[in-house]
């Protein structure tokens, strides 16, 4: 079964997949004001790094037709979530279109938030050539949160690669964590590789050092949300996690990064803020109470994996190894100095 596009310009409003609907329901929310996408962002309607970025530029392209301040939408759109540095990069985009005229031209700000779309298509798919590469024949490969194309707006990062790998007869199993709170391996990960027909289990977060001590483990794929100037990546919670288990069990850990997710301007994973989020998301599920009455949950919903932990950053230039501050510098994308 194809996939549904994430999301969709219509010429005067934004057609956004509604990602907390599925697998159940393929729902469209069909955004005509730049608070609408702001709220699809906070309310994680629309999630994973790239397609957020993607999403805000078209909030300003809505702020721009409705004649609104655009200062204050970019500035709203940027304050949505905080740890994915793709949204404070696409909307750098959108705000140098703005100094460049965009206030007397709309149709510069609708150009840039097309092509910021565009080169994510693009990138995404560069990232996943060069990603399948890496792959031992027979690979079994284990993947936390979701990072397929509705995480983008392209083929996705990580499970793009595993999806891309299993096409061409390289991987064999993906392993797909849980992903507590908000269940993204679960939910987005399994359709997702169900509706491509690769060969997939879920495991509870906890189960990935059983399964790497049994020996069923190639390889750990898994994306970002941002890669500092040290190397060091933030990405969901249980990612740190993870890395640590697969050094103990010297289980390659590489992380795919297209440029929108790096940051040369924050030094190191302790300077990235990590989005805190609400007790509930844990201690309820849809709704229904799962924790002792009264229970208070702490609830960040990413981690820091230290640089030395990464065997690889998968980019769409190819794949960097360490030392990563200096092959990061290099780069001509990314949020440089
Ligand atoms: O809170 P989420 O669901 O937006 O978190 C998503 C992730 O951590 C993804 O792994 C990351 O954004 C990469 S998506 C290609």
């Amino acid at each position: 079964m194809p996939l549904p596009l994430s999301l969709e310009w219509c010429g005067d409003h934004l057609k956004l997949l509604d990602q907390r609907c599925l697998p159940q329901d393929i729902r469209y929310l069909h955004l005509r004001d730049w608070s609408d996408v702001e709220q699809a962002i906070v309310t994680m309607a629309v999630r994973g790094a790239p397609a957020i970025g993607v999403a805000a530029s078209w909030g300003v392209v809505l702020a721009a037709n409705a004649g609104e301040n655009l200062e204050r939408a970019i500035a709203a759109l940027r304050q949505a979530r905080p740890t994915a540095v793709n949204l404070g990069w696409a909307l750098d985009r959108m705000q140098t279109a703005l100094d460049r005229g965009g206030d007397q031209d709309a149709n510069i700000l609708e150009s840039m938030a097309s092509l910021i779309e565009a080169d994510d298509r693009r990138l995404t798919q560069r990232l996943v050539d060069h990603g399948v590469k890496l792959l031992p024949a027979g690979c079994r490969a284990l993947h936390h949160c979701h990072t397929g194309a509705v995480a983008t707006a392209g083929v996705g990062t990580a499970l793009g690669v595993i999806a891309e790998a299993h096409a061409r007869g390289v991987l064999v199993q993906a392993w797909l964590d849980e992903t507590r709170p908000r269940f993204q391996g679960s939910a987005l990960s399994a359709w997702e590789l169900g509706c491509l027909g690769v060969p997939c289990k879920v495991i509870v977060d906890g189960a990935s050092g059983l399964l790497m001590r049994r020996g069923e483990v190639d390889v750990v794929l898994v994306g970002c949300d941002r890669v500092a100037a040290n190397g060091d990546v933030a990405n969901k919670i249980g990612t740190y996690n993870l890395a640590l288990a697969a050094r103990a069990h010297s289980i390659p850990f590489y992380v795919c990064a297209p440029g929108s997710s790096i940051d040369c301007t924050t030094p190191d994973g302790d300077s990235i803020t990590i989005e805190e989020r609400s007790s509930e998301e844990i201690t309820a599920v849809q709704g229904l109470p799962v924790a002792a009455p009264g229970a208070i949950a702490w609830n960040p919903a990413f981690d820091i994996t230290p640089e030395h932990l990464v065997t690889g950053l998968i980019t769409e230039f190819g794949v960097l190894r360490a030392p990563y501050r200096h092959a990061l510098k290099q780069l001509p994308f990314g949020r440089q100095d």
